[in-house]
């Protein structure tokens, strides 16, 4: 009889709960609604239509203009403006390093055209697949050649020679003019300026140096840097977790 009753009880137990797996009547409302502003959104979706907008999205786009935090603003020099060209200039002042990285992108982006010596003998137009003759820096009519001048036809390019807007960021062109003019030095060009006065050696590339560019902030973004570059303290004082709460982090 003991058995009878166990093998009732079980089977209701699984009856009941298979019932309960209906999913085919679950419910989507909760019943009562203390407080239906919590309970059903008023706001929009993102990706649904919103008749808010023209064109009925949600989700919209940062304002025109807008400015990614740690980006830089832009240089504000328009194309064809020659005038402006002239007198464009930076107050970024390079250290060796980056002087270097100057000489690496020009070898990159410019140097198959204008030639790595500057000389406007770069592979590709010696080999004659590419017709137009690029500037020779060497040369006396680019020997003096404002940097403005230069920074125009890297951002907007000239005649046959594209732009390079998209390959180099503000600073690398810079760094670029600033690898001609170093070299047009040493021919006979203007005397060399761009060189970095005290070694910035503490620079942790959160800023540029340039008026034009956004102020780092340095609560939001500076910090982070310094926090991840400086040693870690209980590191540097050879300190080791113990062994049970080494594989914590
Ligand atoms: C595909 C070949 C090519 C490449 C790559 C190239 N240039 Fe040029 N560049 C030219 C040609 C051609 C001219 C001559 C344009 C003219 O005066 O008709 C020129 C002219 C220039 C001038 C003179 C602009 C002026 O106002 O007269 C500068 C400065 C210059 N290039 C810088 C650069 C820099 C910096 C780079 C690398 C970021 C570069 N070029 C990459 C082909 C090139």
């Amino acid at each position: 009889m003991n058995k009878v009753k166990s093998i009732v009880a079980a089977s209701l137990v699984i009856v009941s709960g298979l019932a309960s797996c209906d999913s085919g009547n679950t419910r989507r409302t909760p019943g009562h609604v203390y407080a239906p502003d919590m309970t059903y959104s008023r706001a929009y979706d993102a990706y649904t239509a919103n008749p808010n907008f023209a064109d009925s999205m949600t989700s919209r786009l940062p304002v025109e203009g807008t400015i990614a935090r740690g980006h830089q603003l832009p240089d504000h020099l328009k194309e064809g403006d020659t005038n402006a060209y002239k007198t464009f200039t930076t107050s970024l002042r390079f250290n060796e390093e980056e002087m270097k990285e100057g000489g690496r992108l020009y070898n990159i982006y410019c140097g198959i055209c204008h030639g790595t010596a500057l000389d406007g003998q770069g592979p590709l137009f010696a080999s004659g697949k590419f017709a137009s003759m690029p500037a020779n820096f060497k040369d006396a009519k680019y020997l003096h050649m404002s940097v403005g001048q230069m920074y125009a036809a890297i951002k907007y390019g000239k005649n046959m020679m594209g732009s390079y807007a998209s390959q180099l960021d503000q600073k690398q062109r810079w760094l670029v003019i600033a690898h001609i003019k170093k070299t047009q030095a040493g021919s006979g060009g203007d005397a060399f300026t761009f060189g970095a006065t005290a070694t910035p050696a503490t620079d942790t590339g959160a800023h540029t140096g340039d008026p034009m560019a956004v102020k780092s902030d340095t609560t939001h973004v500076a910090a982070p840097v310094a926090v991840n570059t400086a040693p870690k303290p209980h590191k540097a004082a050879g300190h080791k977790k113990p062994a049970h709460r080494r594989n914590r982090r």
